[in-house]
C-alpha cells in the first residue's frame, strides 16, 4: 500500500476530490492531512473521513525536524500539496526526492511565488488583462512554485471575468484533472 499525506491549510476542496478518488483504491491510502492552520476548513474533512490529521507549527516546520519523524512513522512515502502555502524546508524536499507534488492556480512560471496563493494569483492574472489562466501540476524542489512541470492544463478569460469567476474555472480544473494526475505520477512509481 503506497500511504500519501496530503498537506492543505485551506478549505480543502481539492483534498476532499483526492480522498474520494482514492477512497476504494487496492494500492494508494490517503493517510494523513497534515495542517497548520487551526479551524482550517480541511480539518473538518479530515475528520468527517476519518483521517488521522497533523497539526504543525512554524518553529518545528523550518527549524525543527519538520515533522519527518512521524512521517516516516506512518510510512507515508509520497506528499501531496492542495492548498498548502509554506515553502517546503530542504530535510523535506531530500528526504521524498520527487515525491512531493504541488498544485498551483495558474500557468507556471508566470504568476508564482512567494505571496501568489488563492485570490491574489487570480486578481494578478485579471489586473495583467490575461487571455487565459489554468493550472499547474508540478514536482517540489527547494524554491517556491519551481520543480519540474508534470501537467498543465488552460481555461480561456472572457472580457466579464472577475477574480472571483476566473477562482471558479480554475477550481473546476483543478478538481477534474488532479486526482487522476497523483495516480498515474504513482503509478509510475511503483
Ligand atoms: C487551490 O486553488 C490551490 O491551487 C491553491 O490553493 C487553493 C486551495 O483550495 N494553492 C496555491 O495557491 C499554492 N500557491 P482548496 O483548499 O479548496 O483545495
Amino acid at each position: 500500500m503506497q500511504q500519501i499525506a496530503i498537506f492543505a491549510s485551506g478549505a480543502g476542496s481539492n483534498a476532499a476530490r483526492i480522498i474520494d478518488h482514492f477512497r476504494q483504491h487496492p494500492t494508494i491510502k490517503i493517510s494523513l492531512i497534515v495542517c497548520n492552520k487551526p479551524g482550517a476548513g480541511v480539518l473538518n474533512i479530515a475528520a468527517q473521513e476519518h483521517i488521522p490529521t497533523l497539526l504543525i507549527e512554524k518553529e518545528r516546520f523550518f527549524r525543527g525536524d519538520a515533522y519527518l519523524p512521524q512521517l516516516q512513522e506512518l510510512n507515508i512515502s509520497f506528499v501531496v500539496l492542495a492548498g498548502f502555502l509554506w515553502k517546503i524546508p530542504s530535510a523535506l524536499v531530500q528526504a521524498y526526492t520527487r515525491r512531493i507534488v504541488n498544485i498551483h492556480p495558474a500557468l507556471l512560471p508566470k504568476y508564482g511565488g512567494k505571496g501568489m496563493y488563492g485570490h491574489h494569483v487570480h486578481e494578478a492574472v485579471i489586473a495583467a488583462k490575461e487571455k487565459q489562466s489554468g493550472i499547474t501540476i508540478h514536482y517540489v524542489d527547494e524554491l517556491y512554485d519551481h520543480g519540474q512541470t508534470i501537467f498543465q492544463a488552460v481555461c480561456i478569460i472572457e472580457e466579464d471575468d472577475t477574480p472571483e469567476t476566473l477562482a471558479q474555472k480554475v477550481h473546476w480544473l483543478e478538481h477534474e484533472h488532479f486526482p487522476r494526475i497523483i495516480e498515474e505520477v504513482l503509478s509510475k512509481k511503483r
